[in-house]
């Protein structure tokens, strides 16, 4: 099935990036969803003469699935980064900050976390809710494709690539991490938690 992109605009409850920043940053976004769709409908139509060459070293068909994963992950990660960014409050309320205290002891133990999570990573910065283990955890991914955890559950999404903040903020990235978590929209991350039921898990 193929996708359309949401029309994101840049409004002024943003205040991380500026408008510059943004709309080059959206340009990339829609370059992964024309991608996914230009791969989904190839792998549609593809002939199984290419199935059966596949193997793990090069060829057609091993490129589409590298970038199958590449491009619905970059499209999925972006929009949930666009989502989670426009908020003035620096805390979260009730049921995220209850879930946040119940796994890394407070919200400033969380939030120290959250910003080497950020500083070590080369893709993304991710709160997420793991199933497997039950427990809130700040992954970082190199890559939309390289460090993502089957079963976990996102509920807040930074974006560490240097296409993200670096025509506005250089190399000073952890003033971009500060600024973001100036910036968290945290009724969308409420919203994230209400979906999933994760309020259960401190009860
Ligand atoms: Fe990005």
């Amino acid at each position: 099935m193929l996708i359309n992109p949401i029309e994101f605009t840049f409004t002024p409850d943003i205040t991380a990036v500026n408008k510059q920043q943004f709309d080059e940053h959206l340009k990339l976004y829609n370059n992964y969803v024309k991608s996914i769709n230009e791969i989904t409908n190839e792998l549609v139509t593809l002939n199984n003469e290419e199935r059966e060459k596949a193997n793990t070293t090069n060829g057609y068909f091993r490129g589409l699935k590298r970038g199958e994963t590449y491009a619905l992950d970059g499209v999925i990660l972006h929009e949930l980064y666009f989502y989670n960014m426009g908020g003035i409050k620096s805390k979260p309320d009730c049921s995220i900050l209850s879930l946040i205290e119940h796994f890394y002891g407070g919200f400033e133990n969380w939030r120290a976390d959250f910003i080497a999570t950020a500083k070590a990573s080369r893709g993304w910065a991710i709160l997420c809710y793991e199933q497997r283990t039950k427990m809130l955890r700040n992954i970082s991914l190199d890559a939309h494709d390289h460090g993502d955890i089957m079963m976990s559950l996102p509920l807040l999404i930074l974006d560490m690539y240097e296409h993200a903040y670096f025509m506005q903020y250089g190399t000073n990235k952890e003033s971009y991490i500060k600024a973001f978590l100036n910036n968290i929209n945290w009724d969308i991350v409420r919203n994230r938690v209400n979906l999933w039921h994760l309020d259960e898990e401190t009860k």
